[in-house]
């Protein structure tokens, strides 16, 4: 069977590939030599090809393009520009070390497995938990026991209408950075990251009184589409908020949202992970795949940041308000979830400002009782409405856990930090 193959090589390799192309009998043929990225991407969009072997000083060629590319169906294989290149943020399916490995390079390209891009450089992925997130802990023995173990990573997500996701992912990091779980490991040293990646306007970095703050997570994610992200450059874009937080701040202008693409956040989990033993990340409301609304498939996705999250998560902390029209929009972001992908085995619903004069005279129950028959949910936790508290923090400039450490919306949130914190801890067997 013959495979098509375009072509992006600049200098002399080109004539080298295209030559051992030919001489490889039927096995390739060169559909499409491109002059450009533009050019590159569309051949790839027009199915000219499997594959695609591609210079990494092609002008443009960054990770997006990768993966572009490779959501056309192409197993993307990259020629150094220079000796020494790193090429690993690329997420390529392979690298080209010599011209006239060419073939060889295309045939282990096209054996690895669809899904998975071979990343040298980037740092091992972390190992997911299995965690029964509805109960008590599942004891789960650390694989390997790597030093230090990945951090965890926790998304705060809920639906329109401002139901708290901000309120939440600030008072979780802030527990967690507060108690330091982890025990003896090297993960009680570490910090807890809270991460901006809400694209519909960030104010992390408001509640936390850091208004000077440019968006660092712009920063981390230019710095990781260009290969120079590591726990290092992490580490100077997250000024500590409290003792043992980091925060990665956001984008708190919408417009600023295309400087957040989901496939540079991929990277920026992964150095969070090596960075922090606890990461939080604050999301958007919004689930919607954006390249289903748009005919431009290479347009920057606004929502790809929060989806981006959502996969990469641990454990998901879907937040609703508790009055009926946030219950009902929670009931219907939870099928949402669902289909973008989030099962309930990594979800942990809470319900947020409870109060009687929306949920009637017992509100707990009602919640409960209207989550279980209309979702299936068999167990939510509930965060009471706390105007003081709520009110006076961000008046202050603080966390709940500082400047409210008494209150009722306080204690909920501890109580949940613990609960997650619980159910992802690994616990040693025997
Ligand atoms: N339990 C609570 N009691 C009282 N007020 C609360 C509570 N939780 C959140 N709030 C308040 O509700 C408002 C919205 O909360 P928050 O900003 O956390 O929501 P959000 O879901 O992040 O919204 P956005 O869509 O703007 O990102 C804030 O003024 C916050 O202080
Ligand atoms: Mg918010």
């Amino acid at each position: 069977m013959t495979t098509g193959v375009v072509c992006a090589v600049r200098g002399p390799a080109e004539t080298v590939v295209v030559r051992e192309l030919a001489a490889a009998g039927h096995r390739f043929e060169v559909t499409r030599r491109c002059a450009d990225l533009a050019e590159l991407l569309a051949a790839g969009a027009a199915g000219l090809g499997a594959l695609a072997v591609v210079s990494a000083d092609l002008p443009g060629l960054d990770r997006e393009a990768v993966a572009h590319l490779r959501g056309s169906g192409l197993r993307v294989v990259v020629v150094p520009g220079a000796p020494g290149d790193r090429l690993g943020h690329l997420g390529a399916d392979g690298v080209l070390g010599d011209a006239h490995d060419v073939v060889a390079a295309l045939e282990a390209a096209l054996a690895a497995p669809a899904d998975v891009a071979p990343d040298p450089a980037a740092p091992p992925p972390a190992a997911r938990v299995a965690a029964r997130l509805d109960g008590p802990a599942d004891p789960v023995s650390a694989p390997g026991a790597p030093a230090p173990p990945p951090g965890r990573l926790v998304a705060v997500w809920g639906p329109t209408g401002a139901p708290g996701r901000t309120t939440l992912a600030v008072g979780l990091a802030a527990e967690i950075a507060a108690a330091r779980p982890g025990a003896a490991g090297d993960a009680a040293a570490r910090d807890t990251l809270l991460v901006d990646a809400d694209t519909y306007g960030g104010t992390v970095a408001q509640v936390l009184g850091l208004l000077d703050e440019a968006p660092g997570v712009a920063a981390a994610a230019r710095a990781a589409t260009t290969g120079r992200l590591d726990v290092a450059v992490l580490a100077t874009l997250t000024p500590v908020a409290a003792p043992g937080l980091r925060v990665l701040t956001g984008i708190s202008r919408a417009e600023r949202w295309p400087e957040v693409p989901g496939p540079s956040l991929d990277l920026v989990w992964a150095a969070a992970r090596d960075l922090a033993a606890w990461t939080v990340v604050d999301t958007g409301f919004c689930l919607e795949d954006d390249e289903m609304l748009s005919y431009d498939t290479r347009a920057p996705r606004r929502n790809a940041a929060t989806l981006s999250a959502l996969a990469e998560a641990d454990a998901v902390v879907v937040v609703g308000t508790g009055d009926p029209v946030g219950l009902q929009r929670l009931v219907r972001a939870l099928g949402d979830l669902t289909e973008a992908g989030v099962g309930a085995e990594r979800r942990v619903v809470v319900v947020n400002r409870l109060r009687a004069s929306a949920s009637g005279p017992r509100p707990g129950d009602a919640v409960r009782a209207a989550l279980h028959r209309y979702a299936g949910v068999d167990h939510a936790h509930l965060v009471p409405e706390d105007r003081p508290a709520c009110d006076g923090a961000l008046l202050a400039g603080r966390t709940l856990t500082e400047h409210a450490p008494g209150s009722p919306a306080r204690r909920a949130v501890q109580a949940l930090a613990r609960h997650v914190v619980g159910a992802l801890t690994p616990v040693p067997v025997g």
